[in-house]
């Protein structure tokens, strides 16, 4: 390539050198925007994706959010064009041998660069406090309906204090509806987030925090711990299942039956004579100690370490939502938890073929 002008001596590498790495860095630019926009659409589709937010603080933070970035892409915009506009307006052309002129600072500018970020900070703050302190406790007169959380390695405990109700993993609520939640951990820090209802908040051992949000239409929400709290961090997952108010009521009534102890007698006594595998599991659930850790009324358990059990055949998923609620799984749960679920404080009880069977059976009839 034959040099673009007579100045060109002076700068060695304006010729044939950058040519290519500029074509290279456009092609990648190019090929990067494409890619960030096609994996924008697949990230709002996603099941945990907060850009498609349900119920009015998850709004009220996706809006805020929206705010930030209209504004950032405005100053974005603003900022290269001028940019683009003065390295070609004022570039070094042929002939330029002087210095330009250097201005020796303008007290108009000065004002001028300082209001325009001022202006721009009140247009984010203000918004962000408002809504701050607006999302900070449940609406006036909301009749909330109260849960409260208890993180656990790797694990969620959800009760429902008004109800008598205690559930893991799967939490349970009406659409239209405020759910106050009260928030501590057993051990570790966690943190809480279903990314479409509503933002993290720490779930913190001996310290309470809080947090509402409302579901408008009923559905199945993604939750994940969203604090680093051991092994399996990752796996300690969770949903929300948005009902109808009559729909969750039912479920409220069948949860509050299903806590009454009134099978207690039957697990304890000999053997009936014609004992089906549904006595015989719930014998071992018995006899294994299972109910050292697990609350499960149907066998007179009440331990408080692990999940809750109480209908957990109705429950879609065990583990802490890693794996679908099906006798082939509760099988490979059973037989190895820490295989599925490493750093699980559940013990490999060396059970049986046969035992783990029957426990399944039993179990997963609970519903
Ligand atoms: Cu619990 Cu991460």
């Amino acid at each position: 390539m034959a040099p673009r002008s007579k100045n060109d001596h002076s700068h060695p590498r304006a010729g044939t050198g950058t040519r290519r790495p500029h074509g290279m860095a456009l092609r990648t630019g190019i090929l990067g925007l494409i890619l960030i926009s096609g994996g924008g659409c697949a990230f709002i589709q996603a099941p945990q994706s907060w850009l498609a937010p349900q119920g009015a603080v998850a709004r009220a933070q996706t809006d805020l959010f929206m705010l930030m970035t209209w504004l950032l892409s405005g100053i974005f915009v603003v900022v290269v064009v001028l940019l683009a506009y003065i390295a070609i307006r004022f570039r070094r052309r042929a002939g330029d041998d002087e210095i330009p002129y250097q201005n020796p600072g303008s007290v108009t500018f000065e004002v001028v660069w300082t209001l325009i970020p001022v202006v721009l900070i009140v247009l984010i703050a203000v918004p962000t406090v408002r809504t701050t302190y607006r999302l900070a406790s449940a609406p006036e007169g909301s009749d909330p309906v109260r849960v409260e959380v208890r993180g656990h390695q790797f694990w969620w405990e959800f009760r429902y204090p008004d109800h008598g109700v205690v559930t893991a993993n799967e939490l349970h609520i009406p659409t239209g509806r405020v759910v106050e939640f009260t928030m501590t951990s057993e051990d570790v820090i966690h943190s809480f987030w279903v990314p479409r209802l509503a933002g993290k908040i720490d779930t913190n051992p001996g310290m309470e925090t809080s947090l509402w949000f409302v579901a408008d239409e009923p559905g199945e929400f993604f939750g994940q711990c969203a604090e680093f709290c051991g092994v399996s961090h990752a796996n300690m997952k969770l949903r929300v299942y948005a009902h109808e108010p009559d729909e969750f009521s039912t479920w409220l009534k069948d949860m509050q039956t299903a806590s009454e102890p009134v099978s207690t007698v039957q697990a304890s006594e000999a053997p009936r004579q014609v004992e089906t595998d549904f006595d015989r599991g719930r014998r071992l659930f018995v006899d294994r100690a299972c109910g050292a850790c697990h609350t499960l009324a149907d066998a007179g358990a009440t331990g408080e370490v692990g999940p809750n059990l109480n209908l957990i055949g109705r429950r879609n998923t065990i583990a802490a939502g890693i794996l679908d609620n099906t006798p082939e799984n509760m099988r490979r749960w059973l037989k190895d938890p820490q295989a599925i679920k490493p750093g699980a404080l559940m013990p490999n009880l060396q059970l049986g073929d046969e035992e783990i069977r029957l426990l399944t059976e039993y179990m997963l009839s609970l519903k």
